[in-house]
């Protein structure tokens, strides 16, 4: 596997609840290199277009909400097989299935308020990373 890039947000309950930095440790232990960063405030707008893949569904309504209740810390992550590796780091959606070890684990309080979003495959970590840094 060559090096790949993958965009890494960390949400807002793990920000409300200070853990933005032994998430970015988690990551940088992982041997994931933090290469672009920034913290912003999505606007309602901003939300629906990230998560525009699932418009349809029935929590929609309510990611959004949750997205643009308080500021996010946005990163693109670098490495070996990056976005397989960052998944693996965050653990299962639900973090009541999430390995030990994992952010999700560790920090998520349930399958809506999960702590961190990774891109899924390598074409959307490119659309991803243009969506925030252009
Ligand atoms: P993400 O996109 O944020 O990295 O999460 P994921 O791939 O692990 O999960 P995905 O299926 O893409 O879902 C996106 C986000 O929507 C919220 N969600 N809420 N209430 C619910 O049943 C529910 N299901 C999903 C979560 O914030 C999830 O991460
Ligand atoms: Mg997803």
């Amino acid at each position: 596997m060559a090096t790949q890039r993958t965009l890494s947000i960390i949400k807002p309950d793990a920000v409300e609840g200070q853990h933005i930095g032994e998430i970015l440790a988690m990551i940088e232990k992982a041997g994931l290199r933090i290469v672009e960063m920034k913290m912003l405030h999505l606007t309602k707008p901003q939300a629906e277009e990230f998560y525009a893949i699932h418009k349809e569904r029935p929590f929609f309504g309510e990611l959004v909400e949750f997205m643009t209740r308080s500021p996010v810390v946005v990163s693109v992550l670098e490495g070996e097989d990056a976005v397989a590796k960052y998944r693996q780091v965050m653990g299962a959606t639900n973090p009541a299935e999430a390995e030990e070890g994992t952010i999700r684990k560790a920090f998520a309080k349930d399958v809506g308020e999960n702590s961190v979003h990774g891109s899924d495959s390598a074409e959307n970590a490119a659309k991803e990373i243009a969506f925030f840094f252009g």
